[in-house]
């Protein structure tokens, strides 16, 4: 006990109180921390009570045996091992206890290098394996929506505020270019929030006039305004209990900016025309393509209101800046228009993806999206091909892949689909001007999903590459 460097905490349990002695001393010369229990019932409460990271248990015992102590114990401690040890020659219960999931088991008598041998043994084992829980745990912390694609880092960085903003009721708002996933990410959030089972409610506040837009809002009394013919509830209080989209927020007026402060300072407000102050608990999600900085420095946005909104802030990258997503994305929406328009399109030619690869996509995934669904129409075989994409995407208005922000792995890919696509598709030539091996670039088009011929069974293809002994595989 007294060691600085103690080996594991082990409690040993037997109902001779020589045995249990003796273990303990042993053990405590070899460097581990023992405490011991009579039988099980004991045992059970100094489980209860401290943490150990072995138990080594007799298994015959009286009332609470070693396997209903097993048993008990996992029931509270899921992945404690237990070491059973059994009477000489015992075969069938130590098949039983490891049946019943003991980590091992030892016979009597116990020699003491033995049992130190099977502790580390466990003692390793279960490191491992927390090693193992603790990034799964990290990657389930790695939130991603169902329905928001894309791998490239910047997204990750986006999942994972999500993740963390969801839970809270912290305004969040959502800048980015037009096209950019900004509505998408709002729901995300409140899908992901304690909030999901209660209204997302949105409203596009650049559309409405300064008066409807107030009393779209936070409604208005019969008669506040000419045409306001009854009552009417606002967006505020239809959002109760869930979350409130305000898209386009650097479009409000002045006016309504104040009351939207109050709002988020007090969580109250009154109709348009009433005295009566309400109450609702809404969650805001703002949006805005504009640059609200600018617009606070220009005096057009109150700086207040800006805090108030930006407690959380989700910058969405244009789709440019993350070049790796740009097959992921074309893939998801190639899969859902071509279920939609029942078509039996199976993939992009190398052609294509050059040509999706290097398009600059100034409405971002909008445009992508877009530019996907109808070449899903208007594509007749099974591959789409540049001929089926928009001519804006076939003349060449190369933009070269952008190094800093992209992995190697994009700009390989980059490299071989641009020279691929400058020689008319020969692998030969390709790999001499890009100075490797075909099998590297065939290897690659198969890793991208654009092995050479789609339709070819997996071992056919296996077969010829492997007949092509010139190229060493790289
Ligand atoms: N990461 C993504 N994964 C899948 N689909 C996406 C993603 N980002 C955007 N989209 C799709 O692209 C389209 C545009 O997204 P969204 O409407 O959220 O953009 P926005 O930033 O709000 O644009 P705007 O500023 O023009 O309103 C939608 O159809 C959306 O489903
Ligand atoms: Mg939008």
């Amino acid at each position: 006990m007294t060691d600085e460097r103690v080996r594991g905490m082990v409690l040993v349990v037997d109902d001779e109180a020589n045995a249990r002695r003796g273990m303990k001393a042993l053990l405590e010369q070899e460097g581990f921390s023992v405490s011991t229990a009579a039988d099980g019932a004991e045992a059970l409460d100094q489980l209860a009570s401290e943490t150990f990271d072995v138990v080594v248990t007799d298994l015959k015992m009286p009332r609470i045996d070693g396997l209903e102590l097993l048993k008990r114990a996992r029931q509270t401690h899921e992945d404690l091992p237990v070491v059973m040890v059994t009477a000489h020659g015992a075969v069938e219960s130590a098949i039983a206890a490891m049946k019943a999931g003991a980590e091992d088991y030892l016979e009597k008598p116990v020699q003491i290098d033995e049992l130190v041998v099977v502790l580390e043994r466990v003692l390793r084992n279960r490191k491992v394996r927390d090693e193992v829980r603790q990034l799964r745990g990290r990657l389930e912390e790695r939130f991603r929506p169902a329905n928001l694609i894309g791998d490239s880092p910047p997204m990750q960085t986006v999942f994972k505020v999500i993740g963390q903003v969801a839970p809270t009721r912290a305004s969040v708002l959502i800048t980015g270019e037009s096209g950019t996933g900004k509505e998408l990410v709002a729901q995300a959030i409140h899908q992901a929030s304690p909030r999901k089972h209660g209204p997302f409610v949105k409203l596009h506040c650049a559309a409405l006039a300064e008066t409807l837009l107030e009393s779209e809002l936070f409604g208005h009394e019969k008669g506040a305004f000419t045409g306001a013919m009854g009552r009417r509830e606002g967006r505020f209080k239809q959002a109760d209990g869930g979350t409130l989209f305000l898209d386009e927020i650097g479009e409000i007026p002045m006016s309504t900016q104040v009351k939207l402060l109050r709002f988020l300072q007090e969580r109250t407000f009154e109709r348009v025309g009433s005295n009566e102050t309400l109450k609702v608990d809404v969650r805001v999600i703002a949006a805005t393509n504009r640059r609200l900085e600018e617009e606070v420095r220009e005096g057009r946005f109150r700086e207040d209101l800006y805090y108030r909104l930006n407690v959380v802030s989700i910058e969405m990258p244009p789709l440019r800046v993350r070049p790796g997503d740009i097959l992921v994305l074309a893939e998801h929406f190639l899969k859902k228009y071509a279920a939609e328009n029942g078509k039996p399109i199976k993939g992009f030619s190398p052609e294509a993806i050059a040509r999706l690869s290097e398009h600059g996509w100034p409405g971002n995934v909008r445009e992508l999206e877009n530019v996907i669904e109808r070449s899903v129409v208007l594509c007749e075989g099974e591959t789409i091909t540049p001929q089926c994409l928009p001519v804006s995407l076939n003349t060449p208005h190369r933009t070269v892949v952008r190094i800093p922000g992209s992995t190697f792995a994009e700009i390989e890919r980059h490299a071989i689909l641009s020279t691929l696509e400058a020689v008319g598709g020969s692998t030969t030539r390709a790999a001499r001007m890009l100075d490797i091996s075909v099998r590297t670039i065939q290897y690659r088009l198969h890793e991208y999903g654009l092995a050479r011929r789609p339709s070819a069974p997996k071992n056919e293809r296996k077969h010829s590459t492997g007949a092509q002994k010139t190229d060493p595989v790289v």
